[in-house]
């Protein structure tokens, strides 16, 4: 019984790393060394990452999505345009494999590692959405009444808030929390 005491604390105080997986809170840089260097780009909020390791207040995290070629942008899904993550350049991802979708589209599979701040990664999405959800509410019924979370589909969404964020004065940050929470709407 000896080795298994001695994992479950581990387990407590590094409940991420067990979970293997988690969701980025807010967007965040995704460094490339467990400091606040250089950024490799940003991971997008509520995106799913793979946990990988744990290093001080830092964690090792994987991103893998999917983009068209020669994108700067990465998604979460084949042919759904949840960004995932932001990368200055293309060569920022490790492309691993390309896949077609409904369209016979190709779309690389990349992935990117780095870290993040431990804080800034939940292990379920649901209060992340909740964030997303109470801006809309406070940022979109301002002018005209409400439009109803399922009155557009995921990937109508961001064209609808490039447009309405300049009337907004939504940040970049506020953007992607509403952009998200209307993405992941069950219709
Ligand atoms: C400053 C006022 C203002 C704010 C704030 C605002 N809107 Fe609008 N919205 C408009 C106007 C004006 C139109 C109609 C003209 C147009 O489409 O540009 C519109 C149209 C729309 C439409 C209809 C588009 C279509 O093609 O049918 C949607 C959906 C929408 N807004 C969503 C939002 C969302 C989501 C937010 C919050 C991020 C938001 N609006 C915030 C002024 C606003």
């Amino acid at each position: 019984m000896k080795p298994f005491k001695a994992i479950a604390p581990l387990c407590i105080v590094a409940t991420l790393v067990c979970a293997q997986s988690a969701f980025v809170a807010q967007n965040v840089p995704l460094f490339a060394t467990a400091s606040d260097g250089s950024a490799l780009g940003e991971l997008i909020v509520a995106s799913q990452v793979n946990v990988l390791s744990q290093k001080g207040e830092f964690t090792e995290v994987e991103f893998v999505g999917f983009m068209p070629e020669g994108s700067t942008k990465a998604y979460e899904k084949i042919g759904m345009l949840m960004v995932g993550f932001e990368a200055p350049t293309p060569s920022t991802y490790k492309v691993i494999g390309q896949k077609k979708d409904e369209y016979e589209s190709i779309w690389l599979n990349v992935s990117v590692k780095g870290f993040v701040k431990t804080k800034a990664l939940k292990e379920t999405k649901a209060s992340i959405l909740e964030e997303g959800k109470a801006a809309f509410q406070a940022k979109c019924g301002t002018c005209h009444a409400l439009h109803p979370e399922g009155e557009f589909d995921a990937n109508v969404w961001p064209s609808i808030l490039e447009a309405m964020s300049p009337q907004a004065g939504l940040s970049s940050a506020e953007r992607y929390s509403i952009e998200k929470y209307l993405q992941n709407y069950q219709h």
